[in-house]
């Protein structure tokens, strides 16, 4: 069954980044309204008494979908004919439709960005704040996703694309990255070692830097040792897998009978920052073996910004080894 994810939301809420991202995530046909209509306009059709552009933008989605490729709508879609105009389209072509709202919250930041964007289409209008806050929107009543996008682009998309891949029902809240780990983290075995060793290279070098260099072992290590790594039965390795794309990950082994130790615990670098690696360090806490009684791990000792984050997730420094570069974290389990 095709996709139809069609956007919709006031202007200068950051419609078209976030959706142009999830057609380029989704490898799905973007539409953008704004494209279609600002084109009509300049072949001389007056758009202001018939809002053509709709029918010409349904009429491409329609010959995407039935060929099978999912399509992203970026449009305002204020009233609510528009929105079923998507239905009636999605039905004939017997597709899935996902609806996603774009919301500001922040009236203020919603009013900076309204007057401070610079148009990307040529000969496009861009519509002023009073415009904006006075057009007629009809309350969303379909099933939708309400997406907050106070937040960056990438925390975006993930929630969209996390909300996509749900099967459940469309809810309005966004998932959480608790639920997300909870959802989709999966045991790793050998046949991942490709995709752990580029989220290994590309998450570490945050770390390198941080340290100074990047003779750390996850840098250093080869693609058959992460094979080895992952063949390795005292060790457990899980990943979260997100629209097919390994985004975080972590291992863990038992130092000794009640002493548990926690490794490779890495986020890809666009979604750092966003909850993923506090979710997945609770999630591998809970995984350890009954009578442990103690976690352990060693990060670099120049990476403040894991010292900071392991701290946060109450970790305490437990000791230092300068000829090595680390130090090791630990925290007693209750
Ligand atoms: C370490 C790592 C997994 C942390 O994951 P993350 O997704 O960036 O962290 P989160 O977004 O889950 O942050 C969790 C909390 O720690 C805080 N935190 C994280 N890094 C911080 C920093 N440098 N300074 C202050 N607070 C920080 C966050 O504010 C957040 O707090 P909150 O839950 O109260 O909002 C991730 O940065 C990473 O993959 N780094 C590269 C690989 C690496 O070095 N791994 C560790 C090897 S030991």
């Amino acid at each position: 069954m095709a996709l139809l994810v069609v956007f919709g939301g006031l202007p200068g809420t950051g419609k078209t980044s976030v959706s142009r991202a999830v057609a380029d995530a989704l490898g799905a046909t973007f539409l953008r309204l704004d494209s279609v209509e600002v084109a009509m306009q300049r072949g001389g059709i007056d758009l202001r008494d018939a809002p053509v552009g709709y029918a010409v933008a349904h009429a491409i989605a329609v010959d995407q979908l039935r060929a099978g490729r999912p399509v992203v709508v970026d449009a305002v879609n204020p009233v609510a004919i528009a929105r079923a105009g998507w239905q009636q389209t999605a039905a004939s072509c017997d597709a899935e439709l996902r609806l996603v709202r774009v919301v500001l919250p922040d009236e203020a930041e919603h009013r900076r960005r309204v007057e401070t964007r610079v148009a990307d289409i040529e000969a496009h209008v861009l519509p002023t704040w009073p415009e904006v806050t006075a057009a007629r929107h009809d309350p969303w009543v379909e099933p939708h996703l309400e997406l907050d996008n106070s937040s960056s682009l990438a925390v975006a998309v993930a929630t969209v694309l996390a909300w996509l891949e749900s099967t459940s029902e469309p809810t309005s809240a966004p998932a959480s990255p608790t639920e997300r780990v909870a959802r989709g983290m999966a045991r790793l075995s050998v046949a991942d070692a490709g995709e752990v060793f580029t989220l290994q290279l590309a998450a570490w070098v945050r770390e390198g830097r941080e340290c100074g260099t990047l003779e750390i072992p996850p840098l250093q290590e080869s693609i058959d040792d992460v094979r080895a790594g992952l063949l390795d039965a005292g060790k457990r390795a899980w990943g979260l897998r997100e629209n097919g794309r390994l985004i975080a990950m972590v291992r863990l082994s038992m130092l000794d009978a009640t002493t548990a130790f926690v490794g490779r615990l890495g986020v890809v670098p666009d979604l750092i920052g966003t909850g993923l690696g506090a979710a997945t360090l609770r999630f591998v806490e809970a995984q350890v073996p009954p009578g442990t009684t103690r976690i352990e791990l060693v990060t670099g000792l120049g990476s403040v910004s894991n010292h900071v984050f392991y701290e946060h997730m109450g970790y305490e420094l437990v000791s230092r080894d300068s000829d090595a570069g680390t130090v090791r974290f630990a925290k007693p389990l209750t």
